[in-house]
């Protein structure tokens, strides 16, 4: 049947995964922050004490999601891609093309985590997301490559072979023009002595790689262990100036 032809069956439908997921998880109560709403267009928060009024034996969830796969106690970066990254393969095949093309660890590495902003986090601006969630961590070369490649991605750079991405004419449209602190980051970044690094993660970032290539994580553990300062106390627990941004990806349902 088809579901628009009926709204008792969508409501149906809602009441059952509302159902599923309190049983899911126990007795605690999930929220959902501003943020995830308005991804649907709705500027909306549920009421605390309505919430608590409609699960009177309930607790709201102050720390693990059961809905999510269960992080170490110290996590680590390979831990978040596992466990909270939604897609490693784009990642992946741009760090592998990287290799290929034998470019240092730095690129690599910067390749590997250049939209981890997309991945785990939110779209809009995820190169500057990125690139602050792994700054305290890698090399300034890695992470400023990283934020870059937000604005240098818009940009042809014909010394390389860079055009400026069919991708985007097709997703975007012909006449979309990037708006100007897109266009001033990337004429700042034209004359940085690491432009080159950021170019390098829009030339090998690739959408249309080759669907048998196979690439593993495992790959590129070697190259996070030397490039990426793993914090002792886990990625969330070391009190660096992003340590909140991981915690958030971690526990993204807990009520503060
Ligand atoms: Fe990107
Ligand atoms: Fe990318």
């Amino acid at each position: 049947m088809n579901e628009h032809a009926n709204p008792q069956t969508l409501s149906a439908r809602a009441d059952e995964l509302e159902e599923k997921m309190m049983h899911e998880l126990g007795e605690r109560i999930a929220t959902k922050s501003v943020l995830f709403r308005m991804a649907d267009g709705e500027i909306a928060m549920e009421s605390g004490p309505a919430l608590r009024a409609a699960n009177p034996d309930k607790y709201f969830l102050m720390g693990a999601d059961p809905r999510l796969p269960p992080m170490p106690k110290k996590p680590t970066l390979i831990d978040f891609f596992k466990n909270r990254f939604a897609s490693l393969n784009h990642l992946l095949q741009s760090a592998a093309l990287a290799k290929k093309n034998g470019h240092s660890e730095k690129v690599i590495l910067a390749c590997l985590l250049h939209d981890i902003g997309v991945a785990g986090f939110i779209r809009c601006d995820h190169g500057y997301w990125g690139a602050q969630m792994i700054e305290p961590y890698v090399d300034e070369e890695v992470s400023w490559a990283v934020r870059t490649h937000q604005a240098l991605r818009f940009f042809p750079d014909t010394s390389v072979g860079y055009e400026y991405p069919q991708m985007y004419i097709d997703n975007f449209g012909a006449d979309y023009k990037p708006e100007p602190y897109i266009v001033r980051d990337y004429e700042r970044a034209r004359k940085h002595k690491y432009y080159m690094t950021s170019r390098m993660i829009c030339v090998n970032d690739i959408y249309s790689f080759d669907p048998n290539a196979k690439v593993n994580l495992d790959d590129f553990v070697d190259i996070v262990g030397r490039n990426f300062r793993q914090p002792e106390e886990g990625l969330g627990f070391d009190d660096s100036p992003s340590a909140h941004m991981w915690r958030t990806l971690m526990w993204p349902t807990r009520f503060l």
